[in-house]
């Protein structure tokens, strides 16, 4: 997405240990705007496939998963990282950080995730892959069925997208980067 590109490589920074500092459009302040030209690509890329909810894990999802739930007239469901005292029975997993060094609880209330779900799961950043694996083992535990998974910036080079595919999940991500190494910011070709 030729947009998006530009803008990463306009405001984006690549910082040491292979992290893409995004906070003026997606991680902090947010372009409305670019969004929703995000979530129309989203749309494009999943055309065909039959969805009724958009899934996604707070915080940083959520804003993309809005604006394609919006476009689509579907229910976006967020993940949360704590438990809320309101919520009696959950579906729950555990997902491991690597930017973070740390292992978080990730929830659903089996309210808003069931077996007649059809689900597309969308994120900001595909690293390692280890958040979007705990949403596949939600939805696998509500017994939904996943349609695919959409992530605005890929980052090749940690192989979250083979843990994917390797489970039958199609995968779409928008701008993939291959190298932030030497504060450089490529993409793949
Ligand atoms: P993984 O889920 O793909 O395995 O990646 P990892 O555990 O390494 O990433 C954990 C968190 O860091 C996720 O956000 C992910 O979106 C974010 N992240 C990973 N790589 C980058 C990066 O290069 N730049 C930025 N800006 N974020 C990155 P999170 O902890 O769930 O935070 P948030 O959604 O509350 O912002």
């Amino acid at each position: 997405m030729e947009l998006l590109k530009q803008r990463i490589l306009k405001e984006g920074r690549s910082l040491d240990g292979g992290i893409l500092k995004v906070d003026s459009f997606i991680n902090h302040q947010l372009d409305p705007k670019l969004m929703q030209a995000i979530a129309l690509e989203f749309v494009q890329r999943f055309q065909g496939e039959e969805v009724n909810k958009v899934l996604t894990i707070e915080a940083s999802g959520i804003a993309p998963a809005i604006m394609v739930g919006y476009i689509l007239g579907v229910p976006v469901v967020f993940a949360k990282k704590k438990k809320p005292n309101t919520i009696d029975k959950v579906l729950h997993t555990k997902v491991y950080s690597f930017t973070k060094n740390v292992t978080y609880d990730v929830i659903v209330s089996p309210d808003f995730l069931t077996s007649s779900d059809r689900v597309l799961f969308i994120d900001d950043f595909l690293a390692n892959g280890n958040a979007a694996l705990g949403a596949f083992d939600l939805i696998n535990q509500s017994g939904a069925s996943l349609v695919g998974m959409g992530f605005v910036i890929e980052k090749s080079f940690q192989g979250g997208r083979e843990k994917l595919e390797c489970n039958g999940i199609k995968v779409e991500s928008l701008a993939q980067i291959a190298d932030l190494s030497d504060c450089k910011i490529a993409f793949k070709e």
